[in-house]
């Protein structure tokens, strides 16, 4: 006990603090309690429903849960970025639960495709109108702290590039233009220009600061035949999941509502969805260097119907 309080006294004097002021504060400071710490209360007050029907909340909540996991996800991608001195185990460790937190998603997304009323969904979707998941910023952040912009531009869009594009010029041919832009016309979807009136210019900025140090430009070297399988099956797997495996859960969970008896609702984002959501047409991968030639050419096309 002593000890404990020498290096308290230590660690305030090193402050050039007086140690009995804060010593003395602990005296009245109040007992932590879980509802404080883990803010229940807040949390469970975030749920604001546009409708009556009761299934809208589990669409919300689960949205949340979502958030929370690529909060999780943006955690661990954080600090692989910022130790460029990280060792290839805690390197590895981390990217681990990276894929853990990706499973969890993939796994619970049978919550939204199985766990509500199809009619009902049906109805209180058309009240949240033009918002869209297509507007969570969070998964677009994740994608420029694990890969280059480049990689975000699918095969038929690769051609429009101009040469040397700039970072911001490259944003107006990454896949996610897919889901609003008319090319023809250069107009936007009004879910689209929502978005970017929000989000782009901190886009932009994020993915200057991740040029040279995103998780692609780290290991930009390793091959798919490296010695250090474990590392590049960790990279393989999370590419896997985050690039095929979520999507097409999600596509199969849109398909499910939109498409059941082969109508083809609108999207609330108002996206050609059954097209823009496969991720054999998105060709999203943020380690190229990890797969063959054969391998990419395939990308998901066992899934295409
Ligand atoms: C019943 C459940 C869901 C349905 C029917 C659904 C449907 C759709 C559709 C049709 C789109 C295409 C864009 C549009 O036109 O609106 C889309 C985009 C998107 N949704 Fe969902 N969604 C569901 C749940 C979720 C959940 C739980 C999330 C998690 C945050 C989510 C995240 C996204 C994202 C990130 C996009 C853009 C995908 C991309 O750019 O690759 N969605 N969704």
């Amino acid at each position: 006990m002593q000890d404990t309080i020498d290096k308290i006294i230590e660690k305030y004097k090193a402050m050039n603090q007086d140690p009995e002021i804060y010593l003395k504060g602990l005296l009245h400071a109040k007992p932590i309690n879980y509802w404080d710490y883990i803010e229940v209360d807040t949390l469970l007050s975030l749920q604001k429903p546009k409708t009556n029907f009761a299934d809208e909340e589990i669409f919300i909540i689960y949205h949340q849960i979502t958030e929370l996991m690529l909060k999780l996800i943006r955690n661990e991608v954080d600090q692989i970025i910022a130790d460029v001195h990280l060792s290839m185990d805690i390197f590895i460790d981390k990217m681990e639960r990276i894929n853990r937190y990706t499973g969890l998603l993939i796994n619970s997304f049978s919550i939204m495709s199985e766990g509500m009323d199809y009619d009902d969904y049906n109805q209180f979707r058309l009240s949240l109108t033009p918002a869209s998941g297509l507007q969570s910023v969070s998964f677009r952040y994740i994608e420029l702290c694990f890969t280059d912009i480049a990689n975000l531009v699918n095969g038929p869009t690769k051609k429009m590039v101009p040469e040397n594009a700039s970072i911001e010029e490259m944003f107006n041919y990454v896949y996610w233009q897919e889901a609003g832009l008319n090319r023809q016309t250069g107009e936007k979807s009004l879910t689209l220009q929502h978005f970017e009136d929000k989000y782009l210019q901190d886009l932009i900025r994020h993915a200057y600061a991740m040029k040279d140090v995103n998780v692609y430009t780290r290991i930009s070297t390793l091959q798919s035949d490296d010695s250090n399988k474990r590392l590049v099956e960790t990279l393989r797997k999370f590419d896997r999941l985050y690039n095929i495996k979520w999507p097409l859960v999600h596509l199969s969970t849109a398909q499910a509502y939109l498409n059941k008896k082969g109508e083809n609702k609108k999207a609330t984002g108002g996206s050609d969805w059954q097209k823009y959501l496969h991720p054999a047409f998105q060709q999203r991968k943020f380690f190229p260097n990890l797969w063959s030639s054969e391998e990419k050419d395939n990308w998901a096309k066992e899934y295409l119907s």
